[in-house]
């Protein structure tokens, strides 16, 4: 595994002029974002030797090198998720990649579903903690041989999520009018690819989760562990049933899709302002 995301980094590094600082990781049809970078370079997953390749309709699969708000970033459209049947290190590894590349923050979107009834379909929850539950039983990136010079065999994982850059979104929200934009919140993490039953939605609620979905969380954790900032975005794409005999619509793709779209160019805005306000400091 070293050897692969070094040698992914080397090869990058030969094709591109861009020294990253910020990596984008988008989600479900968020991957707008990098058709705002400016005097990109864009490579297709297939054509990085080595690089994993992914299908999800909604996902692109490009890593797009480029000025973000004159910031040099490099972005991925699409990214790997364990429900597709990679392992935890394979949807780790664009992280590595980009820490090799020299990227110090990383800025992460997802779709999810809404567990916490003081939040609205459509709010964006700026992630500050997170339930790993598959990490929890022994499911994760970080297993297996330590590679010492990205980070330590044991890693704290309680200072994940920084709280200056949790002021950094505060703030950007504020300057946008972003009301929808919530200071706070936990993202569960699922392995998937199905929709949880309702109760396991109950469960997840009970134990303080306020966001869930099957991505993000093996890429915060290869981030924190390798020494990269975190902001996680979750755009809550439906409210989670929790009552089998709920007559609303059941949790679908299409709905999920649905909401990015609404939400799609503001995430955007409040991306583009976070990395301008991320990159001074
Ligand atoms: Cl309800 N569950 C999960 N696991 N992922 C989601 C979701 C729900 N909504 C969007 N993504």
């Amino acid at each position: 595994m070293a050897d692969s995301y070094r040698a992914i980094a080397r090869y990058l590094q030969s094709q591109t002029k861009y020294s990253p600082k910020i990596g984008i990781i988008c989600g479900s049809g968020l991957s707008e974002l990098s058709k705002t970078m400016t005097e990109t370079e864009t490579f297709k997953y297939k054509d990085i030797p080595g690089f994993p390749t992914t299908s999800v309709q909604g996902h692109k699969g490009e890593l797009v090198f480029g000025l973000l708000c004159g910031v040099p970033a490099v972005c991925l459209r699409g990214r790997f998720h364990s429900y597709e049947g990679y392992s935890q290190q394979m949807t780790a590894l664009p992280v590595r990649v980009m820490r090799c590349l020299g990227v110090k923050l990383v800025v992460v979107t997802n779709a999810a579903g809404g567990l916490n009834p003081k939040n609205d379909v459509c709010d964006v929850l700026n992630i500050t903690d997170h339930f790993a539950l598959p990490q929890l039983a022994g499911d994760n990136c970080l297993i297996g041989e330590n590679d010492a010079e990205l980070g330590p065999r044991f890693p704290p994982m309680s200072n994940a999520y920084d709280p200056r850059c949790s002021e950094i979104v505060a703030s950007s929200a504020k300057a946008l009018g972003f009301s929808f934009v919530k200071p706070s919140g936990t993202y569960c993490y699922v392995r998937g690819p199905m929709y949880e039953s309702a109760a396991e939605s109950r469960f997840l609620a009970s134990i303080g989760g306020d966001a869930v979905g099957m991505s993000t969380v093996p890429e915060i954790t290869a981030a924190h562990h390798c020494g990269i900032k975190v902001i996680c975005l979750s755009l809550l794409t439906n409210a989670v049933i929790t009552d089998p005999s709920d007559s609303r619509p059941a949790a679908s793709h299409a709905e999920v899709l649905e909401a990015t779209v609404k939400r799609s160019a503001q995430i955007q805005d409040l991306v583009k302002h976070i990395v301008a306000n991320g990159a001074k400091e």
